[in-house]
């Protein structure tokens, strides 16, 4: 039990306004020497939740300076054509970053367009070359939300090295990479999941967890040792007392008896993901040009070198 006054709520809209002050003075440097990052975001159907998701890209990229270039294709658009587009990005020397909204319509394959993107454009950090780059500890693209948790956990933990971090999640997107990212950072690390047998005591082994299942509020105290952080990327609707809610896979309330520090659900991670995209734009336009390379091109948590 802790006293509920010493619990760290960790805001990530201003972390996330921290990230993208940085990327705007990124981008007034690049701009003096003639320019300026562009970022396509390319997105097919209309499914609402991925229109509001890129609007707000769209709209970060603008605050930045960088300039974002929208592609809405009809749902019933082709893989052949979603290809060609992707190819006339990677040629267009004014799109320094490619991002395909997911999940595309099911007559797409996934896997085939992605692989389409440069890997040297690729924003999201999910070509196969980035990925197994990652696991090598070469400087790559990471994906955006691990780069927004690492972030997090950096500016309110201090010291990581040798903490016990618990992932629960073992997807492309968040889990696997932020596993990656807590290696780099000298954590021991466990990776928990669907399959787990005995997920709750895992979980109650870790000073760093980071829950990213999906499942609205599975974790709550009894899962938690404590003093730990809890890095909540869990962005689930419900319904409750008539009313629609998000709610992270975190039990937030319950989880305050025990952490040191948590991320609220609104207002931690997601912000984060949004200013990493913004980042990991500014790295690419970067590192598409050797030249303008320098040791600090690489975010401390999006690009590691591990050993
Ligand atoms: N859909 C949900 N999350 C993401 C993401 O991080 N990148 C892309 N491209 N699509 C998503």
């Amino acid at each position: 039990m802790n006293s509920l006054s010493s619990v760290k709520i960790i805001d990530g809209k201003a972390a996330a306004a921290r990230v993208l002050r940085e990327v705007r003075i990124e981008v007034e440097q690049l701009m003096r020497v003639g320019i300026q990052p562009g970022l396509a975001v390319v997105l097919v159907g209309c499914d609402p939740a991925s229109q509001v998701y890129v609007r707000n890209k769209v709209l970060r990229a603008e605050e930045t300076g960088i300039r974002s270039i929208e592609h809405k294709l009809p749902a019933d658009t082709g893989e052949a054509a979603l290809l060609e587009l992707i190819e006339r990005l990677n040629a267009d020397p004014a799109v320094n970053g490619i991002l395909v909204q997911l999940p595309l319509p099911r007559h797409i394959d996934e896997h085939r367009v992605l692989q389409a993107i440069d890997p040297l454009k690729d924003v999201d950090g999910f070509h196969a070359e980035n990925v197994g780059g990652l696991s090598q500890g070469r400087e790559v693209l990471t994906p955006c939300t691990p780069a927004g948790c690492m972030r997090l956990l950096q500016d309110s933990c201090g010291e990581l090295a040798g903490k016990h971090a618990v992932v629960i999640g073992r997807s492309n997107i968040v889990g696997k990479p932020m596993a990656a990212l807590l290696l780099k950072a000298h954590c021991t690390v466990t990776v928990v999941h669907s399959r787990s047998s005995n997920l709750r005591e895992l979980c109650r082994q870790a000073d760093i967890l980071v829950a990213a299942v999906g499942k609205p509020r599975l974790v709550d105290a009894s899962w938690l040792k404590p003093g730990a952080v809890v890095i909540d990327v869990g962005i689930n609707r419900i319904e409750e007392d008539g009313k629609s809610r998000l709610v992270g896979d975190v039990d937030f309330d319950s989880a305050l008896s025990q952490v040191s520090a948590i991320t609220p659900v609104p207002g931690g991670v997601g912000p984060m993901t949004i200013a990493y995209l913004m980042q990991n734009t500014v790295t690419a336009a970067r590192l598409q040009r050797p030249a303008l390379l320098s040791h600090s091109t690489f975010a401390e948590a999006s690009c590691p070198s591990i050993s």
